[in-house]
């Protein structure tokens, strides 16, 4: 049975799938962005950590992970003749990071950014086993390829999120059980509040 690598408190139902892939071009093309935002976000963090070298090393190699994901999102996009439409934002990240409150202690706010990177990567980890499941046998993107490139996607999108929590774990101990309680919380209301497009979040 699938499970997703934090255990989120909103589940998906199933028909959620099927609501993302009406527009599959769009479903990819935000899921480029979200991709390419990935990397970014991994990138910005190693400011956070000065003066080490090992952490910084994972960031970097989760960073490399999400810019292949990019590419070969693109690749495929282009495999399938479709086109990259303007980032239409992403209100389920935001939603989340609207939940950072500005004047925390910028420790606490690192240990935020950290829980927060763990909850995207596990929610679109559990999306994209969703989507596989209702990709087979779809038109456009039941390709073999393509379902065999999703479930990669999902299980380093599983495994990003783990390498979230250890950083979170190893920098913050103690704390990071209780505060994660409250954004598991926080993320499964953002989540409800949502309207289903076609888009990953
Ligand atoms: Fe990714
Ligand atoms: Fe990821």
């Amino acid at each position: 049975m699938f499970r997703p690598p934090l255990p989120l408190r909103a589940e998906t139902p199933p028909a959620w799938a099927e609501a993302a892939l009406a527009d599959p071009e769009g479903l990819l093309s935000d899921h480029a962005h979200c991709e390419k935002k990935a990397a970014l976000t991994a990138l910005s963090l190693m400011h956070a950590f000065p003066g080490e070298v090992r952490i910084p090393l994972l960031l970097a190699k989760l960073a490399e992970e999400e810019l292949n994901h990019f590419r070969r999102v693109l690749e495929a996009m282009q495999g399938f003749g479709w086109a990259l439409r303007s980032d239409a934002g992403n209100r389920y990240a935001q939603g989340l990071l609207e939940n950072l409150e500005k004047r925390k202690s910028s420790e606490t706010r690192l240990l935020d950014r950290l829980l927060v990177s763990a909850l995207i990567e596990a929610r679109s980890c559990e999306r994209l086993h969703l989507l596989e499941g209702a990709a087979t046998g779809h038109s456009e993107l039941g390709e073999a390829p393509w379902l065999a490139f999703l479930v990669e996607l999902e299980r380093c999108e599983a495994g990003h999120a783990l390498v979230y929590l250890r950083i979170a774990e190893e920098r913050f101990g103690a704390a990071v059980q209780p505060r994660l309680d409250e954004w598991l919380d926080r993320e499964a209301d953002v989540v409800r509040g949502l309207p289903w497009r076609s888009a990953v979040h």
